[in-house]
């Protein structure tokens, strides 16, 4: 099929005269065809003109207008035509559009249509015959229109299904007729997936209703447009999947899920982003220090070498300061110093009566290095007896296997992330993965914070376990802010390809997140799960009732390296003493 456009850009005067027109019957109806143009460029601005059929009475009006004219003589573009909004089109008889893309034929939904019919059309068939291919944006002008003034313009919730207009009237031809659908039925079919959408029943009235966020913008928008929800349930044990597939084969209007950015099914089936959210690993926090290691964890190598060091300078200025030499410097004298080592410990020692002044400014500076040291440690021995520090954190998709953290996930989403080639997840080694073919199964553990398996949640999930979380006395998950598949993931709701509503749910979706109202939704979630019974308001983190003081347990690490020392210092006593003594044996 070849099919002719010719762009004609008319630049005569609008309003000018007709020049050289034979017949006058048909100079009076391009007039005022003209002057109806006219004043629905002024309602609704239209900056392009596109012309189904060949030669009718339009294609000579056109040329007094100052708009571009594009002219579809075959009736149809060869290509999936996404033309402008700013669009208004003209056809020269009901059969003249034979347009079959998918982009092209939702352009035709939305644009306004004017429609040039003979005295054999009726004006009833012409628009159910439209209604049919869900185009409701219809104006009809007859052969006659010069005199009767009469514009048929197709209603499709009135009976009869059109409505007469008299154009000198200023009454509007087009209107947003699903503004109020009279009640008519939205099909939509729920996953349940809390809390995103969850049923419950109405006590008052007895009847089914859902509540969540993503169920929450659905009725409201069912609402506004004055119709009713027919809503289906997903069976239990079908993926959620199957909701997508009936959008995508007409057999819903709007699915009460979520289409992510992940998904590679065409954008046309999916509404303006609902949300941006991330996709991240949903980690354990790792288990706190047992009490009897916290000794070791206060004592940092560095800071015990600049300790000895001190000590030793001490030693030194101590020796040099008694006498004002280097008499008694020895490396036994400098190591073994009581009066350093006991003033850098905060004990007591004999402080020489006739000290000089150099002395007493060593006494000083060793005395604030003691008055440092001990409250320092006592400081962190105290914070950390209260609270002992955590363990080491998973920063890399390596650690998942160093620290045995294996990540639950479905065998849907590995499926989506395998065909996206997603760099983060080929990172994940297979043995670190635990893939659930049940999703059920897999939301199930989730939920019930089972500690072993990491999971991966996305960020509007996350908020209402954390939320959860509040009320446990230790948080068992955090959300790891350096393990994510991705951090813009944008979830919108499946919508049926030819939607004829499609703007007015974009528009509800801009305009209740405008509002804040999906923020507030998502903010009580967890509170919406508590009231509807999904959730239950227990402290999941089974918590060890805590111990009402220190046990020997928790100081064994500090008696051992006490016995140690004594063993030592025994040792070197006996030592000290068959030295002695062999000496003694030997100079006799
Ligand atoms: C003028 O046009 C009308 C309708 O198109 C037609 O019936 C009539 O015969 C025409 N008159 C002349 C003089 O061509
Ligand atoms: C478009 O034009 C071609 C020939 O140019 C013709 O074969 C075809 O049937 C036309 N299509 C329509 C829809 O009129
Ligand atoms: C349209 O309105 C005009 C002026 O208000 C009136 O003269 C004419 O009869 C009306 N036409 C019809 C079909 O109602
Ligand atoms: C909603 O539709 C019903 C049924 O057609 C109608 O009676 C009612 O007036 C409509 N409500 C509004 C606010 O238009
Ligand atoms: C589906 O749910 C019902 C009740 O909620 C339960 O009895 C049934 O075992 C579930 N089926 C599967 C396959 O999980
Ligand atoms: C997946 O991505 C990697 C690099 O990130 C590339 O080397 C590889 O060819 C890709 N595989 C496919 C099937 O696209
Ligand atoms: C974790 O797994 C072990 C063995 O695989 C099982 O005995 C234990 O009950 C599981 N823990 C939880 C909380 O499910």
């Amino acid at each position: 099929m070849t099919w002719l456009v010719i762009l004609l850009l008319c630049l005569g005067r609008t309003r000018a005269q007709f020049p050289g027109i034979s017949n006058q019957s048909e100079s009076k109806l391009e007039e005022v065809l003209l002057k109806l143009l006219l004043s629905l460029q002024e309602d609704d601005y239209f900056d392009t003109l596109l012309i189904y059929g060949r030669d009718c009475i339009f294609h000579s009006v056109t040329k007094y207008l100052e708009v571009s004219t594009v002219l579809v003589s075959n009736g149809s573009t060869i290509y999936d035509w996404d033309f402008g909004s700013l669009t208004m089109i003209l056809s020269c008889d009901p059969e003249a559009d034979q347009e079959y893309t998918p982009r092209t034929l939702m352009k035709l939904q939305r644009n306004r249509r004017l429609i040039y019919i003979t005295k054999d059309n009726q004006p009833k068939s012409v628009c159910s015959s439209y209604f049919q291919r869900e185009q409701y944006n219809i104006a009809l002008v007859r052969e006659d229109f010069q005199n009767s003034q009469v514009i048929y313009a197709c209603r499709f919730f009135q009976d009869p299904n059109f409505a007469r207009i008299n154009s000198s009237k200023s009454h509007p031809i087009y209107i947003e007729i699903f503004q109020n659908m009279n009640k008519r039925p939205i099909k939509t079919m729920a996953d349940l997936l809390a809390p995103r959408s969850m049923l419950y029943v109405d006590k008052n009235t007895g009847e089914s209703k859902l509540m969540g966020y993503v169920a929450n913008l659905i009725s409201n928008f069912a609402q506004r447009l004055n119709a009713t929800l027919q809503l289906e349930v997903l069976k239990n044990e079908t993926n959620f999947h199957r909701i997508l597939e009936k959008v995508l084969s007409d057999q819903l209007d709007l699915g009460i899920t979520m289409h992510t950015s992940l998904h590679k099914t065409p954008l046309d089936t999916a509404s303006y982003p609902f949300m941006v959210t991330t996709y991240c690993l949903m980690l354990q926090i790792p288990a706190k220090l047992p009490f009897n290691e916290v000794y070791e964890m206060i004592v940092d190598p560095l800071v015990l070498t600049i300790i000895l060091l001190l000590f030793c300078i001490l030693s030194v200025l101590l020796i040099y300061g008694r006498n004002r030499s280097w008499q008694d410097l020895s490396l036994a004298n400098v190591l073994l110093n009581d009066v350093s080592l006991r003033g850098l410990l905060g004990q007591s020692f004999p402080f020489p009566l006739n000290s000089n002044r150099h002395l007493k400014l060593v006494f000083i500076i060793l005395c604030f290095a003691s008055v440092l040291m001990t409250t320092m440690y006592d400081a962190y021995l105290q914070s950390f007896f209260t609270n002992p520090p955590s363990g080491p954190h998973v920063h890399t998709y390596k650690d998942l296997g160093r620290f045995n953290q294996k990540l639950a996930i479905t065998a849907i989403e590995v499926q989506i992330l395998k065909n996206l080639n997603n760099s983060h997840f080929n990172e994940v080694k297979q043995d670190d993965l635990a893939v659930f073919d049940d999703w059920q199964e897999f939301i199930r553990l989730r939920n019930n914070f089972n500690l072993n398996y990491s999971f991966i949640v996305t960020g509007d999930r996350w908020t209402s376990y954390a939320e959860q979380q509040k009320i446990f006395k230790k948080p068992l998950f955090y959300l790891s802010n350096d393990l994510c598949f991705t951090r813009m993931l944008f979830l919108s709701i499946p919508v049926r390809r030819y939607l004829p509503y499609r703007h007015l749910f974009e528009d509800h979706i801009l305009r209740q997140n405008e509002f804040g109202l999906v923020r507030y939704w998502r903010a009580h979630s967890f509170f919406d799960m508590v009231r509807l019974g999904i959730t239950p308001l227990e402290d999941l983190s089974h918590p060890k009732p805590s111990e009402k003081s220190i046990i020997m347990e928790d100081v064994s690490r500090i008696l051992l390296f006490y016995l140690a020392g004594m063993v030592m210092s025994i040792f070197c006593f006996l030592l000290e003493l068959a030295v002695a003594k062999w000496s003694r044996e030997k100079g006799m």
